[in-house]
């Protein structure tokens, strides 16, 4: 039997995806590195400082800059995404996730998060959904960032569960190789996640009951 869900956040519980996109657009720009929308699918669930190498890389600049200055890049990019984050209320969740985290609960199936971000914590508080949640992996103790299935791993031992008891959900192609790496089933939403167990448009189709029809009719 299904006996937890575990979210990431950026990107399926809130639109903080773009912001991420935003933040890093920013700094990118000043360091002469242009970003585009196609480019930011790769640094979806991509930790602060790998997310900064791919960067680097993407503009050609690989290896131009100290530890020190990647380390200041990465900070005012936190800074700028961190600002931008003021603008989160209880308001800023995406359609359909108030409704589904209730069924979920209802239904006593265990609601972990797997999220690299660090600013997670501070999120889930905006939202005023902290309490939602029966285990949140500490991404400050997470050391391969998504595709690896460490965070969803550490989730699922968090909530007491084995992978094969438990599903994930995520927006990101890395974060749906970590989910499958893990041994769970995944659900991606947004276009391109081809690799996910169930495929939805947004969040909007992110039912309790289309959930649990995706568990019954799986095949392993
Ligand atoms: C999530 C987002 C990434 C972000 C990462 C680290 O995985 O999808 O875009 O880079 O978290 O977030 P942080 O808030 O710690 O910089
Ligand atoms: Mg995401």
């Amino acid at each position: 039997t299904l006996k937890a869900v575990v979210f990431d956040l950026d990107g399926v519980i809130t639109d903080t995806a773009h912001l991420h996109f935003l933040a890093w657009h920013a700094v990118a720009e000043e360091i002469g590195i242009t970003i585009d929308e196609v480019f930011n699918e790769q640094l979806k669930g991509i930790s602060r400082m790998d997310s900064l190498q791919r960067i680097l890389k993407h503009g050609g600049k690989e290896g131009t800059f100290s530890d020190e200055q990647c380390l200041a890049l990465a900070t005012k990019k936190n800074a700028f995404y961190v600002q931008s984050l003021a603008s989160l209320t209880e308001d800023s969740l995406l359609p359909g996730i108030r409704d589904v985290l209730a069924d979920i609960r209802t239904a006593n199936v265990k609601i972990g998060l797997a999220s690299v971000s660090l600013n997670a914590p501070g999120i889930l508080r905006a939202l005023g959904i902290q309490h939602a949640f029966d285990f949140c992996a500490d991404a400050s103790l997470i050391i391969c960032s998504k595709p690896d299935p460490e965070i969803f791993l550490a989730a699922c031992a968090g909530l007491n569960v084995r992978p094969e008891e438990a599903m994930g959900i995520e927006d990101a192609p890395a974060g749906v190789e970590a989910i499958n790496a893990a041994g769970m089933l995944s659900v991606g939403i947004g276009s391109g996640l081809n690799h996910a167990g169930l495929q939805l448009d947004s969040t909007r189709e992110l039912t309790w009951k289309c959930l649990t029809e995706f568990w019954a009719s799986r095949t392993y």
